[in-house]
C-alpha cells in the first residue's frame, strides 16, 4: 500500500544530459512543485499544472523563494579524518605520515568510529550531500560502524575498508589475503543492503602489494555490481615512488588496469597527473574521476585539467576528500573547482558544476535512474537551498540577471548555511535552525 505523496512548492532545477555537451541540459521551474510518495518522486514540475493532479488534503510544503534540487553527491571522501581536516603539511606524503595513519589508527576502536561516523553523516547532511563514496580506515569494524550509522538515517552511501598491506605503520596494516576475504565479508553484509552499496577500496598502489592489488582485481570481477575507489596520480612525489615501485606499468593508472581495476562504477580520485593514453583508458573503460579541488589546492597536489578530460570523454564528478580537502561542502568545492578551471585554461559554467555534482555523478557511478535527478521513481533525495542564507549573498542575489548567475553566486559565495533543509527517501533528515 501506497502513502499519501507529500509536495513540495519551490523553484526546481535538476538535469538531464551534461550542459557542457547539450542545450537545454537542465530543467528549471521557477515556480515548481516536487511531488514524492514512499520515499521516490512521483514528478517534478510546474506548480500551476501539477498541484491540480494532488489528492485532495495532500500537504504542500511551501518552500517559495528558495530552490529545491537533487541532494549533492560527494565522490570521494575519507570518514576517519574528520578530526584532522585542515591539519597542515608540505604535501601529500608526510601528511599521511604525520596526520592520516595515527588518526587512522583509532578507528580500531568501534565506540570511536561509530561517534565519528555519526558526526561525519551529519556533517555531510548539513551541507546538502545525500550519497558519498567513502573510504573507511583498514579496520573492517570501521565499516561496520559507517553503514549502521548510515542505515539509521536511510542513506544511500557508497563505502569500503580500505586495503593497505605495505610501506605504512605496522599497525594499519591487513595482508593480501585478509584484506580480501575481510572485504567479500563486508560485502555480503552490507552490498545492497537496503541503500548500502560497497566499495573495494586498495587506498592507493603504494600502501598496496602486487598480490594484494591482484586480489582486489579478481574481487572486483567476482562482484561486478560492487565499487572500486582508489586515489591515482595526485602528487608528484606519489606518481615517482609508483615508477620505482612499478617499473614493467606503463603509467601509474596502468598499475591498476593491469589488474582489472578499470572498469564502470570504479572511482579515481585527484587524475591530475594523467597522460592522453591514460585519460582514453579511463574513458573506454567506464572508471570515473573523483576531482577534489579544496584538497588538490590545500596539499599543493597540482590542477586537474578539466578540457583534456573533457575531450578525452572522461566521467567526471566533484569531490571533497576530506580531510585532505578543506570542506566538507559541495558548494565550496565549486568554488575552488572554479578556480583550478581558469587556472588550467578551461571554463566552468556554474550550470555544469551543479550538473557535476548531482546527475553528473550519479552517472559517474551508474545510479542514473536511481540518484542525481528528478526523473520519476528515482529516490527523493533533495535540497532546499536559500540563496539569501547570508546578508553578502542576499545583496549579492538582488542583482542577478539570470538562473547561470544565481548559481554561480550560491557556488562562489555558499555553504552548509545556504542549506535550508535536507531529505533522503523522502524524509527530513536536516533542517537547519532559524537565523
Ligand atoms: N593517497 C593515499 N591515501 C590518501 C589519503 O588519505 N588522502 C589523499 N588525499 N590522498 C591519499
Ligand atoms: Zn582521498
Amino acid at each position: 500500500s501506497s502513502t499519501q505523496p507529500q509536495a513540495y512548492r519551490a523553484s526546481l532545477l535538476h538535469f538531464h544530459a551534461d550542459p557542457a555537451f547539450h542545450a537545454d541540459a537542465h530543467a528549471w521551474h521557477e515556480d515548481g512543485l516536487l511531488v514524492v510518495a514512499d520515499g521516490k518522486v512521483r514528478a517534478a514540475g510546474d506548480y500551476a499544472s501539477l498541484h491540480v493532479t494532488l489528492p485532495p488534503g495532500c500537504t504542500v510544503h511551501d518552500y517559495s523563494g528558495k530552490l529545491i534540487m537533487p541532494g549533492f553527491i560527494d565522490t570521494h571522501v575519507h570518514y576517519p579524518q574528520t578530526e584532522m581536516i585542515a591539519s597542515p603539511a608540505p604535501g601529500l606524503l608526510p601528511w599521511l605520515e604525520t596526520y592520516t595513519f595515527p588518526t587512522e589508527r583509532r578507528f580500531d576502536d568501534p565506540a570511536h568510529a561509530a561517534d565519528v561516523a555519526e558526526f561525519f553523516l551529519d556533517e555531510l547532511l548539513r551541507c546538502g550531500t545525500t550519497t558519498a563514496m567513502v573510504y573507511c580506515s583498514v579496520h573492517a569494524a570501521s565499516v561496520d560502524a559507517f553503514f549502521a550509522a548510515s542505515e539509521k538515517r536511510d542513506l544511500r552511501m557508497v563505502a569500503g575498508k580500505v586495503l593497505m598491506d605495505r610501506n605504512c605503520p605496522e599497525f594499519l596494516r591487513d595482508t593480501a589475503e585478509s584484506g580480501v576475504s575481510d572485504s567479500e565479508a563486508l560485502i555480503q553484509r552490507w552490498h545492497r543492503r537496503g541503500r548500502a552499496l560497497y566499495a573495494i577500496t586498495p587506498r592507493f598502489a603504494p600502501t598496496s602489494s602486487d598480490a594484494q592489488l591482484r586480489l582486489a582485481g579478481e574481487l572486483a570481477r567476482a562482484y561486478p555490481d560492487t565499487f572500486v575507489q582508489t586515489h591515482v596520480s595526485e602528487n608528484r612525489d606519489e606518481c615517482a615512488w609508483v615508477q620505482r615501485l612499478f617499473p614493467q606499468a606503463r603509467s601509474y593508472l596502468d598499475v591498476y588496469d593491469q589488474v582489472g581495476l578499470l572498469r564502470p562504477r570504479a572511482m579515481y580520485g585527484h587524475c591530475i597527473w594523467l597522460d592522453d593514453g591514460d585519460r582514453a583508458r579511463m574513458a573506454d573503460s567506464g572508471a570515473a574521476a573523483a576531482v577534489c579541488p579544496t584538497s588538490n589546492l590545500f596539499l599543493g597536489s597540482g590542477l586537474f585539467d578539466f578540457d583534456r578530460a573533457d575531450r578525452a570523454g572522461m566521467l567526471l564528478s566533484l569531490a571533497t576528500d576530506v580531510g585532505g580537502g578543506t570542506s566538507f561542502s559541495m558548494l565550496q568545492t565549486m568554488n575552488e573547482a572554479y578556480k583550478v578551471a581558469r587556472l588550467s585554461g578551461s571554463y566552468l559554467p556554474a550550470l555544469r558544476m551543479f550538473y557535476l555534482a548531482t546527475l553528473g555523478a550519479a552517472r559517474s557511478m551508474q545510479l542514473e535512474g536511481t540518484i542525481g535527478n528528478f526523473a520519476a521513481g528515482a529516490e527523493a533525495d533533495f535540497i532546499v537551498l536559500d540563496a539569501q542564507a547570508t546578508p553578502l549573498l542576499q545583496r549579492r542575489s538582488a542583482h542577478c540577471d539570470s538562473l547561470e548567475e544565481l548559481l554561480f553566486a550560491l557556488a562562489l559565495l555558499g555553504d552548509d548555511r545556504a542549506v535550508a533543509a535536507t531529505y533522503a527517501a523522502g524524509r527530513r533528515v536536516h533542517a537547519r535552525e532559524a537565523a
